[in-house]
């Protein structure tokens, strides 16, 4: 029997439904970009009146911190532009709109995690990109959430390409260099949409950090992949200029991206990378 929970998820939609988060998305209506292209305004206001959704989870972006370094234009178009058009055709029908941000609105140089009303300076162009596709939700709409989040690992083999993936892969090696000095709060794709559905449900507005609990280093998150892994290879930290080139994923003149949440709804990172880990990359465990 359909609960009223269903009903009501069931009338949200998703842009970015193919990337890594959405993969976690199992109610409503999942749009990748041939079916939803966020950049072309008319496009977004098709498809948001053709199937009226009460809610809308805006994934759609360019997440390839490299590639918005390098082009910068582009990540304006799609984390900004694409973001404001979402928040247009959100309000032309009247639902609400949740945009995925990110710890890279802040600039780092506070020694704390950074909480929601934090001030945002940010330093790198994705995260210049994103800060501003926040500025266009609230300048547009009264009902929103802004869920921010850091160091985003999920989807497995198949979707993830980020930092957690990238150790995971390198359990296998002889030697695993990690850039030193990087704070961050990582964060399960699939405890951000449990996340989303509750707050979905509690029809929740405003600014939330949504990361998993804690404030490791990339040190301290490639230890626990060992561990959780029970692979034998060595971990060391380097020095950032090791990583000098513009394809790191880690932000230039950011150490501290670690956040902390105003509410209680997410478990601490080292339970989730496990459960990642264990569920999602099962041929990476070493069995005794
Ligand atoms: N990944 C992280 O570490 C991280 C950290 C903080 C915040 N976030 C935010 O979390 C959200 C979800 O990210 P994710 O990790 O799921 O990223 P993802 O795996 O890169 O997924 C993003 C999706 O957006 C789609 N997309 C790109 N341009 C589009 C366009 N013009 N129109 C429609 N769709 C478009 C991509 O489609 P294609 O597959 O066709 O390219 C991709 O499926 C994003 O808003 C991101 O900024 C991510």
């Amino acid at each position: 029997m359909k609960t009223k929970e269903d009903a009501i998820l069931s009338q949200v939609l998703t842009t970015g439904g193919n990337g890594m988060v959405g993969s976690y998305v199992d109610f409503g209506i999942k749009l990748d970009r041939r079916a939803l292209d966020v950049t072309d305004l008319n496009d977004a206001l098709f498809v948001c009146r053709q199937h009226k959704p009460k809610v809308i989870i805006h994934l759609a972006a360019e997440t390839d911190v490299g590639r918005c370094e390098r082009d910068p234009q582009y990540a304006y178009l799609v984390n900004t532009i694409g973001s404001y058009n979402m928040a247009l055709a959100a309000k032309e029908i009247g639902a609400k709109l949740i945009y995925v941000s990110t710890s890279a609105v802040f600039d780092g140089s506070k020694k704390d995690p950074y909480i929601e009303t934090d001030e945002c300076n940010p330093q790198s162009y994705y995260g210049r990109s994103k800060f501003l596709g926040e500025v266009a939700v609230k300048s547009v709409l009264n009902d929103y959430i802004i869920a921010r989040v850091c160091w985003m690992f999920g989807g497995g083999q198949e979707k993830d390409k980020k930092f957690v993936a990238k150790i995971i892969e390198q359990t296998k090696g002889s030697e695993i260099k990690i850039i030193s000095g990087k704070y961050g709060s990582p964060t399960y794709g699939k405890d951000l949409v449990g996340a989303l559905k509750k707050l979905i449900l509690q029809d929740a507005t405003g600014i939330f950090h949504l990361s998993n609990k804690g404030s490791p280093s990339r040190f301290d998150v490639a230890k626990e992949i060992i561990k959780i892994t029970g692979s034998k290879t060595n971990v060391t930290e380097v020095d950032p200029s090791f990583f000098s080139n513009i394809h790191s994923e880690s932000m230039p003149n950011n150490n501290n991206e670690s956040l902390s949440s105003k509410i209680d709804l997410i478990r601490g990172w080292q339970e989730a990378v496990r459960e990642y880990i264990l569920e999602e990359w099962p041929t990476y465990v070493k069995k005794y």
